[in-house]
């Protein structure tokens, strides 16, 4: 399967991004804990130099649990604060604020040394289309805090959100769009649906994603459509249309339908905690490409 796809609007997020790195100290970045290093853009690394880092996995509940303590390390050992998050349900959200504290620490060290006491820290979550900023904003925030308005010649424009009175968050996040030559990359960001189904054929990325449930999740379609193993992937879509009483003209299975259904199931989580990528299977080779791809 090969597709090219080119997001417009990228330069331009892209700038304002770096305006806004300008003014905080700390990136909150999120990735999709299904597919951790496929959902990060390479961008980051160099946008953000010099500001502390953090990365939440979110929709973690969608993910594998294991794997989703796998990826914690692997981040923390590549030198970032890491922590899994839901932040449709608020998972992991409470304990956020401690975590920001101690990826700022270095910082709040400093400004300590400098005789700097109490200045908030000021934070920025970005992340590709649909990670979950806003959600996770949302979750964050919750309905307690208060908008603190523009700060003239300081952040003018920005609207902050005062947390308390350690944290301000500034309220837009910042979007990246995914970037990759890497065919495999690509994928794994349709299957989660970050690259629009119109511009793919939707039975050709189901039969992908059977491929690797096959391979990976042997269970998955069994539990969800009580099919077995089909002798090739076409059959198995054949059959998932079966078992959903989709059928066209009549009585033939609809496999285009088949197809929508097995991506939307899998995208909510209806076919089990599932992650597409585990550190360690490539995984650093692919993140060594993005880098250079730059
Ligand atoms: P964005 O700002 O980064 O573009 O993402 P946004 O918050 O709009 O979230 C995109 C979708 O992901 C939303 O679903 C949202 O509910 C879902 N989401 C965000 N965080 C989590 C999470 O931790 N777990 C799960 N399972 N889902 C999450 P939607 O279908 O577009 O909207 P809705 O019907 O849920 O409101």
């Amino acid at each position: 399967m090969h597709f090219q796809w080119y997001p417009g609007h990228m330069t331009k997020a892209r700038r304002m991004m770096q305006e806004n790195i300008k003014l905080i100290d700390l990136i909150i970045e999120l990735v999709d804990a299904r597919i951790p290093l496929s959902s990060r853009n390479p961008d980051i690394d160099e946008l953000g130099k010099g500001k502390a880092r953090l990365i939440l996995l979110n929709k973690a509940d969608l993910a594998e649990e294991k794997l989703n303590d796998t990826w914690v390390e692997y981040f923390r050992r590549k030198g970032y604060s890491a922590v899994k998050v839901n932040s449709k349900k608020g998972g992991g959200i409470k304990s956020i604020q401690s975590v920001i504290q101690e990826a700022c620490k270095e910082k709040t060290e400093r400004d300590r040394k400098r005789g700097i006491l109490n200045r908030p820290v000021r934070a920025m979550v970005v992340g590709i289309p649909n990670v979950g900023k806003s959600t996770f904003i949302n979750a964050l925030a919750g309905k307690a805090c208060a908008k603190t308005g523009n700060r003239p010649g300081v952040t003018k424009g920005k609207q902050w959100i005062r947390l308390n009175k350690n944290v301000e968050l500034l309220d837009t996040p910042g979007i990246l769009w995914p970037k990759f030559e890497d065919q495999a990359v690509g994928l794994k960001l349709a299957f989660i649906g970050s690259i629009k189904d119109e511009i793919l054929q939707t039975e050709e990325l189901a039969s992908e994603l059977i491929k690797y449930l096959e391979r990976e999740y042997p269970s998955a379609l069994a539990d969800k459509y009580g099919i077995q193993q089909s002798s090739d992937t076409y059959q198995c879509l054949r059959e998932i249309a079966a078992n959903r009483h989709c059928l066209v003209r009549g009585s033939e299975p609809d496999t285009e339908k088949a197809a929508s259904i097995l991506l939307e199931d899998f995208r909510s989580g209806g076919l089990g905690r599932i992650t597409l990528e585990s550190p360690g299977e490539g995984q650093e080779e692919i993140e060594d490409r993005r880098g250079r791809d730059k």
